[in-house]
């Protein structure tokens, strides 16, 4: 296999140098972890299904004009995706309570919050990644007030295709992280949306029985991750439905599965 230099390794992906100046190419691994780290497993076939979960869910966004990294996925784990300055903030965005919102603020998992509520982390592990405000993110340089308001029209944007989308389905988005980029063309920048939106980066709950369909089943012990990931897959249409999508083999037909074009 050609070598290739390898830039950045997280938790769940791989960058690597692109053919192209200006490119890199995400893969996608099927390791699972939680809690920052403290948990880790490896889940045959999670790093195939949210490569192509993410891969649809950034092609629908390009069509609506939101813009994002992706340039087109290359096989069943890898994407070919625009190189950014990642900007050190994780955005959260909130529909319904759960997980830590629920352990701050003493909420029932499930309470209908009065409005979507956008939050801030900074990405840093050795800190678990705390919640920050925007005076800490303006203060400290990660992003002046001006890309903050990017930032939160484009989280929004993001909240109300996804909610839609889901909804369609019978899923509905009861969180969502997304991670976001300084993109250069032509001495222009914008913030583009960068990284992944699976059930990894998502809550998604079944509408008529609230199963856990994301990265919940993991972090809690519930287990049958790969079949509630390709159950997404399958009503979004990607996959046949009740197929999983397990190992790395070539068990995906679709023309627009080619390696190279
Ligand atoms: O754990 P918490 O309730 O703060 O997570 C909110 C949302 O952000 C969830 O959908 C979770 O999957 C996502 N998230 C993430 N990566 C993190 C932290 C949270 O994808 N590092």
């Amino acid at each position: 296999m050609k070598k290739r230099r390898r830039i950045y390794e997280g938790k769940a992906k791989i960058l690597y140098e692109g053919p192209e100046p200006g490119t890199l190419v995400q893969f996608f691994k099927d390791d699972a972890t939680a809690f920052n780290k403290k948990k880790h497993d490896i889940i045959d076939g999670k790093g195939v299904l949210n490569n192509r979960i993410s891969e649809h869910i950034f092609t629908q966004m390009t069509r609506i004009g939101i813009p994002n990294h992706l340039i087109k996925r290359l096989n069943m784990r890898e994407q070919l995706i625009k190189e950014v300055e990642i900007i050190p903030i994780e955005v959260i965005v909130r529909n319904v309570a759960a997980g830590t919102l629920c352990e701050r603020l003493g909420l029932t998992e499930g309470e209908v919050l009065p409005r979507s509520i956008i939050e801030f982390c900074y990405k840093k592990d050795e800190l678990n990644d705390p919640l920050v405000a925007e005076e800490h993110i303006t203060a400290f340089g990660w992003a002046s007030p001006q890309e903050i308001d990017d930032i939160m029209a484009l989280a929004i944007r993001v909240n109300d295709f996804l909610s839609g989308l889901f909804a369609g389905i019978g899923i509905q988005l009861i969180d969502f992280k997304i991670e976001l980029g300084r993109h250069w063309e032509n001495d222009a920048m914008r913030i583009i949306v960068a990284d992944e939106i699976s059930p990894d980066s998502c809550r998604l709950w079944d509408m008529k029985t609230n199963k856990k369909m994301d990265k919940d089943r993991f972090r809690q012990g519930l287990g049958g991750l790969v079949d509630a990931y390709s159950e997404v897959a399958g009503r979004l249409g990607i996959i046949p439905e009740n197929e999983p999508q397990r190992g790395s083999g070539p068990v995906l037909v679709s023309d627009n599965d080619k390696t190279e074009e």
